[in-house]
């Protein structure tokens, strides 16, 4: 059958404090509401409502641009009233439909797929959690069967129903056409004065269809409403990435001070050191070395080279095989082809560096005028001595040398030697006859 899902995006996230609505802040480099969208995405939906505020304009402009529909809630009155909402957009669709939480980012399809199978069992599925501290969670009370009898809410619970440590993680599934007309009917006769989504499984059982409750790792049900808790779904999401690397083979000795994002592409056999940053869009093929201190985005890293240590790729970064990038070298917008070095100290922005270059300590490319950028080609095997500026767009070409200190503002042809700095001057004595005259000068001065 086909599935769809709604996801729940109006809430206000006022504990956030920002002008960015809270299902647009990120964990691992993608949006939360990315998150959810990716995690029903991988159990099977593809047909998906996010449900937004009237103001959420951004938050509708990145659902649609993620392939969602979307509607607007009005008024924030409550999670039933907000699953409502979406009902004129899914009124054509016949099949699976799971409610979801915006701000639940750890959400796995694999959760997703429970709550459709349980859905298909009895007509209904829930996901629940055991916290340790169930605070104030949705209390789900189970029957003599097994089944759910109903979900109370804190604020509405006995003491008795407080003390239950099964608590409700804010996901349920039922046929669309059922979930949406009882989420219509709901009424707002609670300690809240809301429309609670957590009352549709009571309605349900009023005409025999019943809701199979599964438990998900209190992991996954962890809500965001604040920077704190953004920082506790970072932290949970960052030591699944670092597994599921090393299950697919790279190598980390210390996996808690590497930070990936979720796009990250490591090949197995990629060795991480300690203390490495991959922003979004890096791929490095199997066997290269990151050493430590290094911060990358945008690149691209072939197989057998070494990055760092304190290497900075920025987009458009593309290591070539074997290529050497070492300590404080930033890269930008360059090739590097099979087995170039750029070892020390070097900027190379809007660059080709052929195979086998050797790019000198200190060397600079000269890219921007403050106006536009202007690219440098070095052609294969050439040689840039240390302390290179070369002015671009300027070519070097294949096998040339540039003297150490030169400022390269015409290209070079290939094999020549360009030397493009002043020439040395020799005066000699000339220091000792200078620290003499200064001596006798401070002598006369301090009588
Ligand atoms: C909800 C559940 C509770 C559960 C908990 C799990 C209800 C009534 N209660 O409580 O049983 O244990 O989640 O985290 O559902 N939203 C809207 N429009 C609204 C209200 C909320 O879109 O009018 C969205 C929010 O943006 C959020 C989600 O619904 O993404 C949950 O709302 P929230 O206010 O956090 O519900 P809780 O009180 O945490
Ligand atoms: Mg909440």
């Amino acid at each position: 059958m086909s599935k769809a899902a709604v996801i729940l995006a109006a809430g206000m996230g006022t504990r956030m404090k920002s002008s960015l609505p809270k299902v647009l802040h990120k964990v691992a480099g993608l949006p939360m509401l990315g998150h959810v969208i990716a995690a029903v995405r991988g159990a099977g939906v593809d047909r998906i409502v996010v449900v937004t505020s009237p103001d959420g304009q951004a938050v509708r402009d990145y659902a649609t641009a993620e392939g969602c529909g979307t509607a607007i809630q009005d008024k924030q009155l409550g999670t039933g009233h907000a699953a409502a909402s979406a009902a004129s957009v899914l009124k054509d669709f016949a099949g699976e439909l799971v409610i979801a939480y915006g701000d639940n980012p750890l959400m796995t399809p694999h959760t997703f797929k429970a709550s459709f199978k349980a859905a298909e069992a009895t007509g209904m599925g829930l996901v629940a959690f055991r916290p340790r501290d169930p605070g104030a969670y949705g209390r789900v009370i189970l029957g003599g069967d097994g089944l759910l009898e109903r979900i109370v809410e804190f604020k509405d619970a006995s003491e008795a129903e407080r003390a239950i440590e099964l608590c409700n993680a804010g996901v349920l599934a039922a046929r669309a056409e059922d979930l949406m007309r009882w989420a219509a009917s709901l009424n707002n006769d609670n300690a809240q004065k809301e429309y609670y989504l957590t009352d549709v499984p009571a309605l349900a059982k009023a005409e025999g269809v019943r809701c199979t409750v599964t438990v998900a790792p209190e992991e996954e049900a962890l809500g965001v409403n604040s920077r704190a808790e953004l920082a506790q779904a970072e932290s949970v999401m960052q030591q699944r990435l670092r597994h599921r690397a090393m299950a697919a083979g790279v190598g980390m000795a210390a996996p808690e001070t590497v930070f990936l994002t979720h796009d990250t592409v490591l090949e197995a056999d990629v060795a991480v050191e300690p203390f490495v940053v991959f922003g979004p869009g890096v791929t490095v093929r199997s066997g290269a070395r990151i050493r430590s201190y290094s911060h990358l985005e945008g690149a691209e890293v072939a197989s057998g080279a070494i990055i760092g240590p304190y290497a900075r790729l920025r987009p458009g970064a593309k290591i070539g095989e074997g290529v050497h990038i070492g300590n404080f070298v930033e890269i930008k917008n360059t090739v590097l082809e099979k087995g170039a070095k750029a070892n020390h100290l070097t900027y190379l922005g809007d660059a080709k560096v052929g195979a086998g270059a050797n790019i000198g300590a200190g060397t600079i490319t000269c890219n921007y005028d403050g106006f536009t950028k202007a690219m440098t080609e070095i052609g294969a095997g050439a040689f840039i001595g240390s302390d290179t500026a070369l002015v671009a767009p300027v070519k070097v070409g294949a096998g040339a040398i540039t003297a150490a200190g030169s400022v390269i503002t015409a290209d070079v042809a290939a094999d020549a030697l360009a030397l493009a700095r002043g020439k040395q001057v020799e005066k000699p004595g000339w220091a000792k006859a200078f620290r003499e005259r200064q001596k006798t000068k401070k002598q006369s001065e301090q009588k």
